[in-house]
């Protein structure tokens, strides 16, 4: 069976593609941000892993208001960037593995949710950067299976359902006649908020609370509902839902979850940022 090794959560703006494009990781403004992934990327230069499956929030360019799925797993041999409208350049297409999506969507299915399937699917900066940030050098070493969450357009999924998506996935992965090692990894957040009153809002407190509960006690989250996320983490920071995914998904593997790693900055653009990285012992 595969072997799901562990567990990684970054998040993600369009202007960290800018900065890694420009040569700029160095400059004050960045430095503090960028020297968190060295200790990460020589972690999984050990760990290897083979495939990682990736939750995250489509912005936009793969699906629109008009149709805006809860979850939709994809299922394609290779997933493309395109251009997104930040300036930032078009990475080279990622890799697919059409065996453990249609082995996750036939699990998750025959536990009751109801995904979309996409055999065709763009992948925006949210999917693509913690690749790049993850695994720096040359094109992306791993296979990509990309799980998008809704987390753009209300109704959202509660915290508790995107646990049990994670714990899940966790399982299904677990179960995959492979000998694979599997990955999972999260992006977006911290908290953050790109418009209206509380433009620019950070909640420090409840991010280092969040983090320090991934390590003890990763249901806690799932206490709030989704308004009270959006009060404690802004409008874009409810991203940290695909942490929670993430986390649960651990949860679920037969081993012992230990932090490896984490780094939190504040701000880069509008962003608390933050980093952490699990291994499944
Ligand atoms: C920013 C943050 C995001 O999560 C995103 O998707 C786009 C932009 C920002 O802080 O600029
Ligand atoms: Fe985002």
């Amino acid at each position: 069976m595969a072997k799901l090794m562990g567990g990684l959560a970054t998040s993600h703006i369009p202007a960290i593609g800018g900065a890694i494009h420009k040569g700029i990781q160095q400059e004050p403004y960045w430095k503090p941000f960028f020297d968190g992934y060295p200790p990460v990327q020589n972690w999984l230069k050990n760990a290897k892993p083979d495939v990682v499956v990736v939750f995250y929030n489509d912005h936009g360019l793969n699906f629109f208001l008009d149709k805006m799925p809860t979850f939709a797993v994809g299922a394609a041999a290779q997933y493309n960037n395109a251009d997104e409208g930040w300036g930032i350049p078009t990475l080279p297409p990622f890799q697919g593995n059409m065996a453990l999506s249609w082995h996750l969507i036939n699990h998750l299915v025959a536990h009751d949710f109801d995904v979309t399937t996409c055999q065709e699917m763009l992948v925006d900066h949210a999917c693509t950067l913690p690749l790049k940030l993850f695994w720096p050098e040359g094109p992306c070493p791993v296979q990509v299976v990309p799980i998008c969450i809704n987390t753009v357009q209300f109704p959202l999924p509660s915290a508790k359902r995107v646990y049990a998506l994670g714990k899940a996935v966790g399982e299904a992965i677990a179960q995959w006649p492979s000998d694979h090692k599997v990955a999972v990894v999260a992006s977006g957040g911290l908290s953050h908020q790109l418009d209206g009153e509380r433009a620019g809002f950070i909640n420090k407190a409840f991010d280092l609370e969040f983090m320090d509960s991934l390590v003890s006690n990763p249901e806690w989250a799932t206490q709030f509902n989704t308004l009270e996320l959006v009060e404690k983490t802004g409008t874009q920071g409810v991203e940290l839902l695909m942490w929670l995914a993430m986390r649960a998904a651990l949860s679920s593997a037969s081993g012992r979850v230990r932090e490896v790693h984490r780094n939190y900055h504040i701000p880069i653009s509008n962003t608390a940022t933050g980093l952490m990285a699990f291994s499944v012992d």
